[in-house]
């Protein structure tokens, strides 16, 4: 029997893995996040499986090594939390889950846009007061617009797409661009300057490098056009929050409808209702009535979440069994 210590679990990473589980595998479900003060609690166990916020560092893998733990299994597609170099010198293996329904990131990033530009989040709370007046809820028609699509990876080539049903202009920027799917679907690649110049609205979908760290920043918000809408799925720190919030209050920024947050680690899946929120710059974009924010839930879907599961598991066994992982999921 092989252990799995699953950190950071939630009710539905636990009902999904068992649910895809096999008798050789043995789960161990942890609340808490891997960090270096909870990395021993891996003890006897073969591999850990962790999510976005879990904190894969030298310091937390050299203990994970210390107790025996051989691989390190991402519950999702980015990696930007693991410290790769160092779990190559150490020996430890790390798989992710590239893509688990890239439908379901995208058509989350619409879900968004379109809440926020109808004002259906606005809409909803005042019918159910009985408030039905019009009032401060005018959108814009989406056809015709123009859209920057920054990243052309799975999930940015399906935002693009759906776009493109509903007669929005797509201009996309990434640094190997794909000219044949563009052309099959009536999508211009541009240079980020021309785009953030030209759109309408601007959905990220780049991961989160040292290149794209503050994509959107103090420098491109003021190339960006005036009343932008500017939709951001992929990993917070692609914005800088304070001057994202400069452009807001000068209304440069027309909407912003975030999944993800800079610093959403610790705050984003915790149910903190009954507690005083201690970041001031989360309290700042929750008091903006044209902000949306989702808790990084676009992945959540049923299909996403079994697709994660299994992908997941079948590494653990092949890795058990000494054979080589899926196709596109060792990252070292
Ligand atoms: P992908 O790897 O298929 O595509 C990423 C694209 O970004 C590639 O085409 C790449 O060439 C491009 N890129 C990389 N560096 C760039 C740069 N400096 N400038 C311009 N383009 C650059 O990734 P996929 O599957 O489309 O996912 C994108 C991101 O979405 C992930 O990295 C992850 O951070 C995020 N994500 C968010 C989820 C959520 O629940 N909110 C769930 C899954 C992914």
């Amino acid at each position: 029997m092989s252990t799995l210590a699953v950190f950071d679990a939630k009710p539905y990473d636990i009902a999904f893995l068992k649910a895809n589980a096999s008798a050789e595998h043995s789960l161990v479900f942890h609340e808490f996040r891997l960090s270096p003060e909870t990395a021993a609690l891996a003890k006897g166990a073969d591999a850990v499986c962790v999510f976005v916020s879990d904190r894969a560092d030298r310091c937390c893998l050299e203990l994970l090594r210390g107790v025996g733990v051989r691989h390190v299994a991402l519950r999702c597609a980015g990696f930007n939390n693991v410290d790769l170099v160092a779990a190559k010198e150490l020996g430890l293996t790390v798989t992710r889950v590239p893509a688990y329904s890239p439908h379901a990131v995208a058509e989350h990033a619409l879900a968004l846009l379109l809440t926020l530009n109808r004002k259906i989040h606005r809409a909803h709370n005042r019918v159910r007061e009985l408030n039905f007046s019009l009032s401060g809820l005018v959108g814009f028609d989406l056809c015709g617009k123009t859209a920057g699509i920054l990243g052309t990876g799975k999930i940015g080539r399906i935002t693009a797409q759906i776009l493109r049903g509903f007669g929005v202009r797509v201009l996309a920027y990434d640094v190997f661009r794909d000219e044949a799917w563009a052309a099959a679907n009536g999508v211009s690649y541009a240079g980020l300057e021309e785009i953030l110049a030209q759109a309408d609205i601007v959905s990220l979908h780049t991961p989160l490098t040292p290149e794209t760290h503050h994509l959107i920043d103090e420098r491109t918000l003021a190339l960006i056009k005036p009343g932008v809408f500017l939709v951001n799925t992929s990993r917070g720190k692609l914005i800088d929050t304070t001057a994202l919030i400069k452009a807001l209050k000068t209304g440069h920024v027309g909407g912003v409808a975030l999944d993800v947050y800079e610093e959403e680690a610790g705050v984003f899946y915790e149910d903190l209702s009954g507690e005083l929120l201690q970041d001031d710059e989360l309290s700042r974009l929750l008091t903006f009535p044209n902000v949306l924010i989702t808790s990084h839930q676009a992945f959540l879907t049923h299909e996403a979440l079994t697709q994660i599961a299994q992908v997941t598991l079948e590494n653990f066994r092949l890795l058990q069994a000494g054979q080589p992982f899926l196709e596109g999921t060792q990252l070292a």
